[in-house]
């Protein structure tokens, strides 16, 4: 069963809790952390975090687009993150790994997320400690950008290892996802989809959930 988690960067953020409750027939709430210095553009922190743990019982999907992540992951554990994923391009690979040893040692799901421009490969060191893999399919920084069909041979490689390793780690794509492209990365072996705009901009949300997962109409 294909999972959807609603990008709550299209959410009104002065009426987040009205907006959270919209998608709760969806499987995660995925929540896009930014720091102007890893990304161009700014969003919300670990207060934001704990807020939103207080105002919703949603499984939190907090992709980390931040320099340097170790330094905060255990913040954003503590502030009720259920699954946190950083960029394997915002540290060494030492740092990396050290993040995803803090996030499990907290009890968390742990994951790397792979910019449009880094190679499948740079997952393969994490894996075995992964339970999510995040294959971004727009330049991470804004909602509403288009979807990057040539990432699909980089999501199919994902989805071979996986399989082939019986590695317990769901497969997510992040950007452009929308009524017809999650057909094509469906095909291509992803098993979480993220959607902003195709969610909070649909007339009727729970519908284009369903529709998101590739259900019929
Ligand atoms: C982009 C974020 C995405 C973004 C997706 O950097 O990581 O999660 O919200 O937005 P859409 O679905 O509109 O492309
Ligand atoms: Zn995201």
């Amino acid at each position: 069963m294909i999972k959807i988690a609603p990008s709550i960067l299209s959410a009104d953020f002065a009426n987040l809790e009205r907006d959270i409750r919209k998608v709760h027939s969806a499987d995660y709430l995925h929540v896009d952390v930014m720091d102007g210095v890893f990304v161009p553009n700014i969003t919300i922190g670990i207060p934001v975090v704990q807020s939103i743990r207080k105002a919703t019982d949603m499984i939190l999907d907090v992709h980390l687009m931040i320099d340097r992540p170790v330094r905060y992951v255990e913040q954003f554990c503590q502030a009720g993150a259920d699954i946190v994923t950083v960029h394997v391009e915002a540290d060494s690979e030492e740092n990396t790994g050290r993040a995803l040893d803090l996030i499990r040692a907290q009890g968390k799901r742990a994951g790397v997320v792979l910019k449009p421009g880094t190679p499948a490969e740079a997952a393969l060191p994490f894996l075995d400690k992964c339970s999510m893999a995040l294959v971004m399919t727009v330049e991470p920084g804004f909602g509403g950008q288009k979807f990057m069909e040539d990432m699909m041979p980089k999501l199919r490689r994902l989805r071979q290892w996986i399989d082939e390793r019986g590695l317990d780690c769901e497969l997510e794509v992040d950007g452009g996802v929308d009524p017809v492209t999650c057909m094509t990365v469906i095909a291509n072996g992803a098993s979480v989809l993220v959607a902003g705009s195709a969610v909070y901009k649909a007339q009727d949300i729970p519908a284009r959930i369903r529709e998101l997962r590739g259900d019929a109409k």
